[in-house]
């Protein structure tokens, strides 16, 4: 199966690699063409046309919704390959987008279905991703192979359901991570060993674990998880609960917190969310004591 690839950052780059090894024949485009040539795998295209044409399923993996769009409808976009296919989008975007992209491929003859994935680049080499379907069951039957090879799958309902559970997802995310940045350094504050309070709170949260270098020790390379991208998540996330109407305390002052981390740290892994509560002189997070 012919499997094109458009976005080959941290994450698409990753899944290029695993999907190269388990045996796909790849077609790869990206905005910046070296960096997709670095892979050494696979064929590079010069535009997201090029490299869908040929190819059974294409899988974007890009930043965010305009990104994702301009790749899909904008000029040699995808959709302007010839011949009928599977798109599908593994980008952390709002439902949305997914549904206006998959409005465009099925006039075009083609299917679209989403899988965004929880988890980062070491859970992709492990084939360990985690990764949320939404769309029609037969189109999804019909990827299972090409999804599998990357980790665990789960068919999460309709189109717009898992960039839904996504969004959700990274919320927790961002919760947990502020939550950690401010405990761990109230813990150290109160006077208690570091590593007490660490074992603690990986206890209660045991995925802050993989970045013990960031929350412990400042040292926040290499970045995982860009923290900008946190915010981008936070945003679409506000934007979806506004939408149907829950309030989300606990994520709005987390986007706040992270709009603020991502003045100095946006490059960064999202454990540097820490930094504000590091420097002991500083003011608290929220301006109050
Ligand atoms: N990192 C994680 O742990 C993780 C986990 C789950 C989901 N995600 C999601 O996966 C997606 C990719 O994240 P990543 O961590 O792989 O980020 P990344 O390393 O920064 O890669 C971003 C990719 O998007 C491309 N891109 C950005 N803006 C573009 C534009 N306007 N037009 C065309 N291409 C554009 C970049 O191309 P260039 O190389 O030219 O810049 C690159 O290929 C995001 O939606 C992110 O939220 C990330």
């Amino acid at each position: 199966m012919k499997v094109a690839i458009l976005g080959t950052g941290k994450m698409g780059g990753a899944m290029a690699r695993r999907l190269h090894q388990q045996g796909f024949d790849l077609r790869l485009w990206n905005r910046t063409r070296q960096r997709a040539e670095q892979l050494g795998i696979g064929q590079v295209f010069d535009t997201p046309a090029e490299a869908a044409g040929g190819a059974d399923v294409v899988i974007s993996m890009l930043t965010d919704p305009p990104a994702v769009r301009q790749a899909y409808l904008g000029p040699n976009g995808v959709l302007e390959a010839p011949g009928a296919r599977i798109y599908v989008d593994s980008s952390t975007v709002d439902p949305k987008t997914h549904e206006e992209l998959a409005r465009a491929a099925v006039q075009r003859g083609s299917t679209f279905i989403e899988a965004p994935v929880s988890g980062s680049v070491p859970a992709v080499e492990a084939g360990k991703l985690l990764v949320m379907v939404g769309g029609e069951p037969a189109v999804y039957e019909r990827l299972r192979p090409v999804l599998q090879a990357l980790g665990d799958v789960r068919y999460v309902g309709p189109l717009g359901a898992a960039a839904r559970l996504k969004l959700v997802a990274n919320s927790m995310l961002a919760i947990i991570s502020a939550a950690a940045g401010e405990l761990y350094n109230a813990g150290l504050r109160a006077g208690i060993d570091r590593d007490r309070v660490w074992e603690m709170l990986i206890r209660l949260a045991p995925y802050l674990e993989a970045r013990r270098a960031g929350f412990i020790e400042g040292r926040y390379e290499p970045t995982l998880f860009r923290l900008g991208d946190m915010v981008k998540d936070l945003e679409l996330a506000s934007g979806l609960y506004r939408e149907v109407g829950i309030e989300t305390p606990l994520t709005q002052t987390t986007r706040q917190l992270f709009e603020r981390a991502a003045q100095e740290h946006a490059e960064q892994d999202l454990a540097a969310i820490a930094e504000l509560w590091r420097t002991p002189a500083s003011a608290p997070p929220a301006g109050r004591g």
